[in-house]
């Protein structure tokens, strides 16, 4: 490995910033540029190697885990690698001592986030700000230990795409885990050989969160995670060909806690099957014509809940046996309530991948009445279509009715995710 001696600073071309300055946080889709666009040259790559090291709460690991990054890189590829730490806005202060280490190890950047969330969207963040040609991440709890970087390194060094290091071969292990938990992890292994055998089936250890990979393999491709484990979604969507895998021992952690819950494990299955619809034909061919399908029949599902709660609402209201209300007014009620649902069920399943990183009341309240108006026109687009097929086209009221059905709710459909969900800036 050339381990020319370069001057820290050469690596960094964009956020080449101020001392002590943090990242700025990438928004926007989750997604990888080629170097060029990073670097604005893409022939001159000084940084080889970026690490990112997501941390939350941390405050009693990070200094050790940085110093002994470094000092590792330091001797193998000096002045050729950054560290990146990118930090949830941790309430311990996780960051604010990550920011007060860049003094020390100038190879040291520092992100803070404050308006997203959680471990895989912390890893991608960082690595859309890193400007090496080999990306990695590693936990800073000291749970994954260092000195295997190097090893990872040398399998990328020597062709690899992917370095993943593993408990499950010679030389890995986990240390003293509960047969609970030893049973749960391999449990989801096997649903995910099940449901995603072409992605699981590659390494040995796919709930690693330890691994390097090269830039080209991901760059371009929109990475979509929910939960922690970013592995499946590089090997689900990137190009990945040679992967090659190391043993390691899983340390037990000695400070801080671990951020594992029963949430973790819930959005693991839904990573898989999510994983799954898109990389599937369907999910292909989707890409190929540009046009989400599967987000489409989601926000379909949730107009068909719409009808049953529009139906019960005006039931409860207009009925004689019950609180017989006008029947226009009842309507209306009604209209709003089933508007109101599927508002609900579209920002937090439909998408939920967009609401997720805008989470503030008053943006939530913004998209909702965005909603409210297009759903609106809806209706209206809705009755002239009747309108036109009846009397033109088809005389037939209920084949014209579904037609305008049909018309109207790909009008809400796209509409509403050009205009209600869309990625904005979230300052
Ligand atoms: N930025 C950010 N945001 N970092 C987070 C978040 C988050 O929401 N949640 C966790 N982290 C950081 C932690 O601070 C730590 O550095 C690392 O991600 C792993 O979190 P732990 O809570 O310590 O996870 P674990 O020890 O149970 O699991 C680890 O090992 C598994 C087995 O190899 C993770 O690396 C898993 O990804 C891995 O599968
Ligand atoms: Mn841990």
């Amino acid at each position: 490995m050339a381990t020319c001696a370069v001057s820290p600073q050469n690596g960094f071309y964009m956020n080449s910033i101020q001392p002590n300055s943090f990242l700025s946080v990438p928004t926007g889709p989750l997604q990888i540029s080629d170097l060029s666009s990073v670097t604005g040259n893409a022939d001159n790559v000084l940084t080889l190697f970026s690490l990112v090291i997501p941390t939350y709460n941390e405050a009693a690991n990070i200094q050790k885990i940085i110093s002994v990054l470094s000092s590792l890189l330091d001797e193998t590829i000096p002045g050729k690698y950054e560290l990146i730490v990118v930090d949830d806005d941790s309430p311990d202060g996780t960051w604010k001592i990550a920011q007060s280490l860049m003094v020390k190890y100038p190879q040291l950047r520092v992100m803070r986030r404050q308006d997203e969330r959680g471990l895989s969207s912390a890893v991608i963040r960082g690595w859309q700000a890193a400007t090496g040609d080999v990306l990695g991440v590693i936990d800073a709890d000291l749970q994954h230990p260092p000195h295997v970087l190097l090893q990872l390194l040398q399998a990328i060094q020597q062709g690899a795409d992917l370095a993943v290091a593993s408990r499950h071969v010679e030389g890995g292990g986990v240390s003293s885990w509960s047969f609970m938990r030893r049973f749960l992890s391999r449990g989801a292994q096997l649903l995910g050989l099940i449901l995603l055998p072409g992605v699981l089936g590659r390494v040995s250890d796919p709930m690693s969160g330890y691994f390097l990979v090269r830039r080209r393999c991901v760059v371009g491709k929109i990475l979509n995670p929910v939960g922690y484990k970013i592995l499946l979604e590089v090997i689900g969507r990137g190009i990945v060909g040679k992967i090659a895998e190391v043993g390691y021992v899983f340390c037990e952690r000695k400070e801080g806690e671990s951020k594992v819950t029963w949430k973790q494990y819930v959005d693991y299955i839904h990573h898989l099957i999510r994983l799954r619809l898109s990389t599937g034909f369907l999910g292909q061919f989707s890409q190929r014509i540009g046009f989400p399908i599967g987000r489409f029949v989601r926000f379909g599902l949730v107009g068909f809940s719409g009808v049953f709660v529009d139906m019960v609402v005006l039931y409860l209201l207009s009925d004689p046996t019950t609180l017989s209300l006008p029947l226009t007014r009842s309507k209306i009620i009604a209209g709003e309530v089933a508007i109101l649902n599927n508002f609900l069920w579209n920002d937090i399943w439909t998408f939920a991948d967009v609401s997720r990183a805008q989470l503030q009341g008053s943006q939530r309240l913004k998209r909702f009445l965005k909603f409210n108006m297009i759903c609106l026109a809806g209706l209206v687009l809705n009755v002239l279509v009747l309108n036109l097929v009846f009397n033109f086209v088809i005389p037939n009221r209920y084949v014209a009715n579904l037609i305008a059905i049909a018309i109207a709710t790909v009008w809400n459909f796209w509409v509403n995710l050009k205009l209600s969900w869309r990625v904005t800036q979230v300052k």
